[in-house]
């Protein structure tokens, strides 16, 4: 299959599974995606600042910063259209369009420039995705890249829940993989080495025993 082949039914799929459950995201996900608002309150984004979510789903992420950060500029990619539906409404509801960009295209591989006019943002930040990319590691690359000097990536997702009872991770694991989603267990590993090669700063912090990890890398100025 050809990439392009790859992210169309990757697109198909993520599609599939949104389509009914995007209505009911973000009523359910509040109880089981723990720690965005950590991540949220811990940007930090500078005045007249530019932020970028990789995999922005309903727009839940990017409506509560916003109403945080009233100078930024917002931009949100995802590769479902089904949920960029659900993210398009959100932002005119809560008067925000005119402030965020929403596009559609896969994390692994974008133009940043040519989807939203903008190369480079102060802050980028990926909220429970990279456990449903595949070829992942390619999105990290491609956030840091996206980052202007000084700027930082902000990573939440699930994390190997290694505090917590054994039962426990094979349930919600088994659960997880019901909606295609996968923690990734380099996922330490693949940001820190991705720090190093960029000159970049790390910071990961384990999140309730394991079940979220949470991670900051600060690109040089
Ligand atoms: C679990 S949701 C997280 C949404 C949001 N970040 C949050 O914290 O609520 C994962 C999102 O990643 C998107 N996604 C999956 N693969 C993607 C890819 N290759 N490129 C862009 N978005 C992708 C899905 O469509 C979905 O909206």
């Amino acid at each position: 299959m050809s990439t392009t082949e790859l992210q169309a039914s990757h697109a198909e799929l993520m599609d599939g599974v949104y389509r009914w459950q995007r209505h009911i995201y973000d009523l359910t996900r509040k109880y089981y995606l723990l720690g965005r608002d950590r991540l949220i309150d811990e940007l930090d984004v500078p005045q007249n600042g530019s932020v970028l979510e990789l995999g922005c789903g309903t727009g839940r992420n990017i409506a509560l910063a916003a109403r945080r950060y009233r100078n930024a500029r917002f931009f949100g990619l995802d590769i479902s259209a089904e949920m960029l539906e659900t993210a398009n409404a959100a932002m005119a509801r809560e008067g925000l369009a005119a402030r965020v960009g929403l596009a559609r295209g896969d994390a692994t591989d974008f133009d940043a420039k040519a989807l939203f006019g903008v190369e480079r943002f102060d802050r980028v930040f990926v909220s429970y995705s990279l456990s449903m990319i595949p070829g992942w590691e390619k999105t990290v690359a491609a956030a840091l890249a996206a980052l202007a000097p000084g700027g930082s990536l902000h990573v939440v997702d699930f994390g190997q829940q290694e505090g917590l009872p054994r039962w426990f991770r094979a349930l919600l694991r088994g659960w997880l993989r019901k909606f295609h989603v996968m923690p990734r267990d380099s996922l330490r590993d693949v940001l820190e080495s991705e720090s190093k090669r960029t000159g970049a700063t790390f910071r990961f912090r384990t999140l309730y025993r394991g079940y979220a990890w949470l991670a900051v890398v600060g690109a040089p100025k």
